[in-house]
């Protein structure tokens, strides 16, 4: 049987790139996504591909949303053999001014937090026992250097929290594997020509898509609970 995976955020960007590679890789892909209506053209094209790909409407950061994508992704399929914390947002880079840890609002966190770590969290709490009861599950919680302690640096506080958050999202899930061939691991993508990462990024999409599609892919007794550039262990 077919492989299944369901990407986050995979409307644009890295989401969308990891969803059509995991297809070409022979997997079933949900891609899940705020607005499927706006993102049929997209679709299309992955499909006129001869891809196996699905649209699902899924909003991370409305707890509602998730409960409902999971509700009527169980009903669908009743398994999942991949999951792809890709969905993110970066406000503190946007909104002018709100990037100095002395202008940073309480809303700019929260909205963060939201999307960028509590969304993750929900799905995987949800999604995870259905690896468990399989006995396997590859979760990518795609992070980013700027949310590691050792390297930590000033500015875009929100977006360092919520990433350094999902850091302990990804520990505490993989600690509860128990034996099982779950693992689950942050990524950084490093710096990429996307929407968020802006053109002046030093990696192309194709590049910041291997290190996800790596850990997405692991062999049995692969690295769990570790967090990677490029396939590399990277310091939290
Ligand atoms: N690009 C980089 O340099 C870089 C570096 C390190 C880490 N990352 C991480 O990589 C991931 C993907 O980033 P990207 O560069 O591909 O960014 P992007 O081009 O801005 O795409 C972000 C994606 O997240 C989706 N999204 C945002 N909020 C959402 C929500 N509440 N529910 C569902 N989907 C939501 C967007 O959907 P809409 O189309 O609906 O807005 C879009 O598909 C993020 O987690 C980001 O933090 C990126």
């Amino acid at each position: 049987m077919k492989k299944l995976a369901i990407v986050t955020g995979a409307s644009r960007g890295l989401g969308l790139a990891t969803s059509e590679a995991l297809a070409q890789r022979g997997y079933k892909v949900v891609m899940a996504m705020r607005n499927p209506e706006k993102a049929q053209k997209v679709i299309n094209n992955l499909k006129m591909k001869d891809l196996d790909v699905v649209a699902m409407k899924l909003d991370v950061a409305q707890e509602k949303s998730i409960n409902d994508f999971v509700e009527a992704f169980r009903r669908e399929y009743g398994f999942v053999d991949v999951l792809v914390n890709n969905a993110g947002i970066f406000i503190d880079n946007e909104e002018g001014g709100d990037k100095s840890v002395f202008k940073t609002k309480a809303s700019t966190i929260q909205k963060t937090l939201a999307t960028n770590t509590i969304g993750p969290f929900l799905l995987t709490q949800k999604l995870f026992p259905l690896m468990k009861q399989e006995g396997y599950g590859r979760i990518v919680n795609v992070s980013s250097g700027m949310g590691q302690l050792g390297e930590m640096d000033g500015a875009y506080a929100a977006y360092r929290m919520s990433k350094t958050a999902l850091n302990v999202v990804t520990r505490v899930f993989a600690a509860e594997a128990g034996g099982a061939d779950v693992l689950v691991n942050s990524i950084c993508p490093g710096w990429v020509k996307t929407d968020m990462g802006g053109q002046g990024a030093n990696r192309t999409i194709d590049q910041g898509i291997k290190g996800i599609l790596w850990a997405a892919t692991l062999p049995k007794g692969g690295p769990n609970g570790g967090f990677f550039r490029d396939g590399e262990p990277i310091e939290w």
